[in-house]
């Protein structure tokens, strides 16, 4: 059984096989969970994100953790929010499918996530972590070596969301 779980943590103190960055095109650092993750990862990040090239939205790319706890970041580029109809739900489910797939060819069994597109990008945040939620469960199933993916948050209200919606799509297993 892999175990989902949301929780209030800074995601760049978690020591896990890969942490998700909620970056922007560039991939050259920005405000909220990226720029927490660069001032705390040091320049070795800035430098290997440099010879990225940049990224889509939908897409994300993978570099080493350097001071971080972390052995991975993988830097997913979530849609900025402008109404629903630029196909956002659609770019924001990508970006879980596309972490979890290079978190696989990266051998990684444990995954953070924070709550991508939901801050500086405005995404709606009941929309966004169903989105989350459900994607992440639907890609499991071919990402077989990821055991344990945490939902990083800051606030109450994101964790009582995933709290609810992991309930509802992940209910614990009772007992024999
Ligand atoms: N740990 C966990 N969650 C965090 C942390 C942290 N250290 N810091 C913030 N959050 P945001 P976006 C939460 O704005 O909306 C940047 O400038 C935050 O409360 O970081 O995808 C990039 O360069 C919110 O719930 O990402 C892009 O330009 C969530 O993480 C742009 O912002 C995501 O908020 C991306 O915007």
């Amino acid at each position: 059984m892999v175990q989902l779980e949301a929780q209030i943590v800074d995601i760049t103190t978690l020591e896990v096989d890969a942490i998700v960055n909620a970056a922007n095109q560039s991939l050259l650092g920005g405000g909220g969970v990226d720029g927490a993750i660069h001032r705390k990862a040091g320049k070795g990040l800035l430098r290997e994100c440099e010879t990225l090239g940049g990224c889509e939205t939908g897409d994300a790319k993978i570099t080493g953790g350097h001071g971080l706890p972390t052995k991975h970041v993988i830097h997913a580029v979530g849609p900025r929010w402008s109404g629903g109809g630029k196909n956002e739900p659609e770019l924001l489910a990508r970006c879980y499918r596309r972490s979890l797939e290079l978190a696989r060819e990266a051998g990684c069994v444990s995954i953070a996530f924070p709550a991508i597109s939901c801050g500086i990008y405005h995404f709606p945040p009941e929309q966004a972590v169903k989105i989350a939620v459900r994607t992440v469960i639907e890609t499991l199933p071919s990402t077989p070596a990821v055991q344990r993916v945490v939902f990083a948050c800051f606030q109450d209200d994101m964790l009582a969301l995933y709290r609810a919606e992991l309930d509802a799509q992940a209910p614990p297993s009772k007992p024999a």
